[in-house]
């Protein structure tokens, strides 16, 4: 089998990173979720006062504090999943909750801060051997990448989705929010400057929206294995 990059696309909430972790986990290679950086970078300009109070962000500053930025990855064997930390802060709890959430797509719309995680999430590429999910992967990040996939599930399923998993937690939900939240965090997505989610041309797409976890889980296995024993 040869060492593969596997970049995978698509829409908020469609179950990308649970499939990309699966993957990673069984055929033993790095998964990186690039959604946590532009939530790590989102969770330092709240700390540090970046936004002001009609929720602009102070350019200037954040670009001059980016050196000072450092995310990296740990592998935790509790959940068989990366965690993310700050400046070896561990941040993987906090980045998940609604403040970072509705401050995040701006910060991911900012031209240099997308040129700064692009870069490092194209060197630690450079050995190959990983799963990686985000929204430009397959167009920005790495077009060369063996294997690309971009999946989607109707607004309505993703919303159900979410919904279904915050009540399973007992936190209050109202269906209705929840889908005119991903909506709007798809117009955002894909309508901003730089590196909006697109399907890549040579991208694979998968609707998930009546596929079980096993069943996208199981596709996605395929399609590696496919690929990775191509001469
Ligand atoms: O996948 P997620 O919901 O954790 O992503 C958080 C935000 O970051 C979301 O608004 C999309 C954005 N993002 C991006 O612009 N590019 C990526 N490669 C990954 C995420």
């Amino acid at each position: 089998m040869k060492k593969i990059i596997i970049a995978i696309d698509g829409h908020s909430s469609c179950g990308k990173s649970t499939m990309a972790k699966d993957l990673a986990s069984k055929i033993g290679y790095t998964y990186i979720d690039t959604g946590a950086m532009y939530r790590a970078v989102t969770y330092y300009a709240l700390q540090h006062g970046l936004f002001d109070a009609d929720g602009a962000i102070r350019l200037a500053e954040l670009e001059a504090a980016l050196p000072d930025i450092h995310i990296t990855f740990r592998f935790n064997e509790e959940t068989r999943r990366p965690d993310t930390y700050l400046n070896n802060e561990y941040i993987e709890d906090k980045i998940r909750g609604m403040e970072v959430s509705s401050h995040v797509s701006p910060i991911a719309a900012v031209g240099f801060v997308r040129s700064a995680l692009v870069a490092q999430q194209q060197e630690m590429g450079l050995q190959k051997g990983i799963v990686m999910d985000g929204r430009d992967i397959g167009t920005v990040v790495f077009p060369d990448a063996e294997l690309k996939v971009f999946v989607t599930a109707s607004a309505e399923v993703r919303a159900q989705r979410r919904y279904d998993e915050l009540v399973a937690k007992g936190q209050p939900a109202s269906y209705d929010d929840i889908l005119a939240n991903v909506v709007e965090r798809d117009r955002i997505d894909s309508s901003r400057e730089v590196g909006p989610l697109r399907q890549a041309d040579d991208a694979i797409l998968l609707d998930n929206s009546h596929l079980t976890i096993p069943q996208q889980n199981e596709w996605l296995m395929q399609q590696y294995l496919r690929v990775a024993s191509e001469e």
